[in-house]
């Protein structure tokens, strides 16, 4: 059965897209079998995967139509992926409320997880119905983190999703918190490095030791040329920081 990773912070723009992504085509590039599913409405990893919205069923379609989901992954040349749709904000307000609104996504990848080893899930910066969905499923939940002022704000109604979600889902623990766009070997890492572990212990996990390092070429892979990090710069910093941190996460959910 699959593993199902998320990665998830309620606040916007801390690198959930591009650890979701490079952590989905790592995997893919060692052999690994991965599904990838976008639950944003801003469709960032749908465009990287370059795969199709219009006449396809969706993230949408789950939520609102409990579409099985092997009737929504698309096979593109980045590997399987089931695909957001812009259309998820109006949508994410139309879902019937009852018992069953936050376990749409659950029931419907059901059938298709054992033909994965991995469910790597892209998640939008609010708590809303698309993420408890998530949270509902997830084995796992990777947390980046970037230094700033408010890296902790709203950290704790996140912890309270998380608690919440707990109760109907067993499984759901933080694999850890992920410092991205470091500055090697500077205090300001070291800061970090300190920030990171205290939102840690306020959700009961750990810091991974891998930090992601800031990188032009990272930038540039995802979100210009589609293209895997690790296909564009292969030996680049950022590329040896997201397959060392792979390591670490496969060795904390195996062992
Ligand atoms: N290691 C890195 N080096 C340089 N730039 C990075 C790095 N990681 C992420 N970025 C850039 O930071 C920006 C935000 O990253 P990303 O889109 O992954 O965040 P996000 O949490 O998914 O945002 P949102 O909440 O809007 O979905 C992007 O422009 C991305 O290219
Ligand atoms: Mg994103």
């Amino acid at each position: 059965m699959a593993v199902k990773i998320a990665v998830a912070n309620q606040k916007g723009g801390v690198g959930k897209t591009t650890t979701s992504i490079c952590m989905a085509q790592e995997l893919k590039f060692r052999g690994k079998r991965v599904l990838f599913i976008d639950t944003d409405s801003q469709c960032n990893s749908t465009k990287f995967y370059e795969a199709q919205i219009k006449d396809a069923a969706t993230f949408v379609d789950i939520l609102c139509g409990d579409e099985p989901a092997a009737d929504c992954i698309q096979e593109t040349a980045k590997g399987f992926i089931i695909p957001s749709d812009p259309l998820l904000s109006d949508a994410e307000t139309m879902v019937k409320v009852d018992e069953r609104r936050f376990t749409h996504l659950k029931r419907s990848i059901r059938s298709v997880e054992k033909d994965f080893d991995y469910i790597i899930i892209d998640t939008p910066p609010s708590i809303g119905v698309a993420l408890k969905n998530v949270l509902a499923m997830a084995d796992y939940i990777v947390i980046p983190v970037e230094e700033s002022g408010w890296a902790l704000d709203g950290l704790m109604d996140f912890a309270h999703a998380i608690e919440l979600a707990q109760d109907n889902n067993e499984k759901l623990s933080v694999a850890g918190i992920l410092t991205i766009k470091a500055k090697a070997n500077t205090k300001k890492s070291s800061r970090m490095a300190d920030l990171a572990s205290s939102i840690a212990e306020k959700l009961g996990s750990t810091r991974f030791e891998t930090m992601i390092r800031e990188s032009v070429a990272c930038a540039e892979a995802l979100t210009e040329y589609y293209v895997p990090l690790h296909e564009y710069a292969p030996k680049g910093n950022t590329t040896l920081d997201y397959r060392e941190f792979v390591n670490e996460l496969e060795a904390r959910i195996n062992g």
